[in-house]
């Protein structure tokens, strides 16, 4: 069975476009997560450190007991510079009770700013129409899958150039980009960014854990290659085409180990730069055709892709940095 993306409960009378192509159907399934009936609004907070040993600083209590996340992950961005060893170590925090968010943001914002070494801290909360995941499978959810209730079946809106805004119930009758720029205010030693326009935010992840002989080493050798690439273009040259900033993360295990799965985390300013360069750029599109070439000769893949996708207003979003190095986040495109 294939179904539409968006949830029955979020449909209403289209009066923008879509681009699914004329009786269209999908070449492999997708599947995306369904949010329950009940949510309006998710949070997802990166808070990120920099210091001697970043992992260490990592703040297992701050993330338990009241008003704590739904779903927490660990991850860890390599420094760019080797100089300056050893890059951010990152905890991603995901709620689905923005009220829960901010009570917790009331208790332990400041001291997770005041921490050792330097500190981030980049927040959007959007509105449960303005969000979309796509994985590949459905066992072992990722992301904000975790506040999900479920799966979809299969569904339509998926493998054609423009399918991500499609996804987006949002997007029915609503322009998603508004470009803007980035506003500073000093308070202290903390640098905030504000962004005047919505933003757009991507979580794209893969997880290569289960793959083993001949497509593992297509993985390491032809798409992972291609992945970094893009994922470095986006971090040295992504002001041009619109990406505010772009890391490429490594998960980590409860110790602190690397795990096998990755994410790009890119801050765009608007959904159509995204599309622009996802659509068109040699540096998506060699990921991409790699990534198709060995499906086809494989008959599937073992690989494990999902993406999230999110536009939030600018009232919807906290950039913070103190003490951070001027290539960190947002700052890096100021
Ligand atoms: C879409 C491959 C990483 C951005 C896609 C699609 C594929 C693909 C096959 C079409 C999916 C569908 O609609 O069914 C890959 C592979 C990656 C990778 C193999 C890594 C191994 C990334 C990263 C980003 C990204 C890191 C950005 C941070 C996008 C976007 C779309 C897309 C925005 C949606 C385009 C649209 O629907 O308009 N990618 N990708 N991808 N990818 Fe990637």
């Amino acid at each position: 069975m294939t179904e539409s993306a968006i949830p029955e409960h979020l449909t209403v009378e289209r009066t923008r476009p879509v681009r699914t192509p004329d009786g269209f159907t999908p070449p492999s399934p997708s599947f995306v997560a369904r949010p329950p009936l009940d949510q309006r609004q998710v949070v997802m907070a990166y808070l990120g450190v920099q210091a001697e040993d970043p992992v260490a600083e990592l703040p297992p209590e701050a993330l338990a007991g009241d008003a704590a996340p739904r779903h927490v992950d660990r991850a860890l961005v390599p420094s760019d510079d080797p100089g300056r060893a050893p890059g951010d170590a990152v905890v991603v925090a995901y709620w689905d009770d923005p009220e829960a968010f901010d009570h917790w943001l009331a208790t332990h914002r400041r001291a997770w700013l005041d921490g050792p070494g330097g500190r981030w801290l980049e927040v959007i909360r959007p509105r449960v129409e303005r969000y979309e995941t796509i994985t590949g499978r459905r066992s072992r959810p990722e992301g904000v899958a975790h506040l999900a209730q479920g799966y979809s079946d299969q569904v339509l809106e998926h493998a054609y150039w423009g399918s991500m805004r499609d996804r987006m119930p949002a997007s029915q009758d609503e322009d998603l980009d508004d470009p803007g720029h980035l506003e500073v205010e000093r308070d202290g030693d903390v640098v905030r960014v504000r962004p005047t326009g919505s933003v757009c935010l991507i979580r794209s992840g893969q997880d290569w854990s289960d793959t083993a002989g001949d497509e593992r080493e297509r993985y390491l050798t032809d798409i992972e290659p291609r992945l970094r690439e893009g994922m470095d273009f986006l971090h040295e040259e992504g002001p041009d085409v619109g990406c505010w900033s772009n890391r490429y993360l490594t998960v980590l295990d409860d110790d602190g180990a690397p795990v096998e799965r990755t994410f790009g985390l890119g801050w765009w300013r608007t959904m159509a730069d995204l599309e622009r360069w996802s659509e068109s750029h040699p540096s998506h599109l060699a990921i991409f055709d790699s990534f198709v070439k060995l499906v086809a000769e494989q008959r599937g893949t073992t690989i494990r892709l999902y993406h999230e996708v999110s536009v939030a207003h600018p009232d919807e979003c906290l950039f913070e940095y103190a003490r951070c190095h001027d290539r960190t986040g947002l700052l890096r495109a100021l």
